[in-house]
């Protein structure tokens, strides 16, 4: 499906990173496994749930800068990112991320950024496209079969507190 031309996907340029951690913060909730440990087990480690993802997205945006892009209306608000990281020995393009700002979803910008990711593949010379969502991601499920990716694996992930 075509991106409605309100909208518009371009490469991620340093200056965007605080945006893209305030969209990580606001999205992410219902689907961090961190949360899911503490909702059960309390707070643990140095920050919380949200911190330590905020981090994460710098991560992808530092070890792969040219492999992030972000949705942007036309007046240049960012609402959305996919991030990338690409494998020149398995020759996965590997997804680790991708939100869109609560207000702006259901509206096609999650299947245009992974289509852009997907494009971004091919022209890399990737071979699998790979991206793994939690059970508890009914949008993930739905979304990515729909773009031709297939299940081939699945994990449960155990935690026990220690204190
Ligand atoms: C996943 C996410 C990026 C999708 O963004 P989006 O812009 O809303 O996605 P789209 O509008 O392209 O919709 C994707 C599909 O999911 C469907 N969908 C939307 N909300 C849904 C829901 N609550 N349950 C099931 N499907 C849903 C849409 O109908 C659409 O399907 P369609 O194209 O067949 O109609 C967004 O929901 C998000 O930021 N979620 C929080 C972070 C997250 O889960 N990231 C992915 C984990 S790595």
């Amino acid at each position: 499906m075509p991106l409605s031309p309100e909208y518009r996907i371009r490469a991620y340029l340093a200056d965007d990173l605080s945006r893209l951690q305030e969209i990580t913060a606001e999205t992410f909730g219902a689907v961090s496994i961190d949360n899911n440990m503490e909702q059960r087990f309390g707070a643990f480690g140095v920050g919380d749930w949200r911190s330590r993802k905020v981090s994460a997205i710098a991560d992808d945006c530092r070890l792969q800068p040219d492999g992030v892009f972000v949705v942007e209306t036309l007046t240049g608000e960012v609402i959305g990112y996919v991030t990338t990281r690409l494998s020149a020995i398995s020759k996965i393009g590997w997804i680790p991320n991708l939100a869109v700002d609560s207000r702006y979803q259901a509206r096609g910008l999650g299947r245009a950024l992974l289509e852009y990711a997907i494009a971004f593949f091919k022209e890399q010379g990737m071979e699998v496209a790979k991206i793994e969502t939690l059970e508890q991601n009914p949008i993930g499920q739905n979304l990515y079969p729909s773009l031709g990716f297939e299940e081939v694996a699945r994990q449960i992930h155990y935690a026990m507190p220690l204190k």
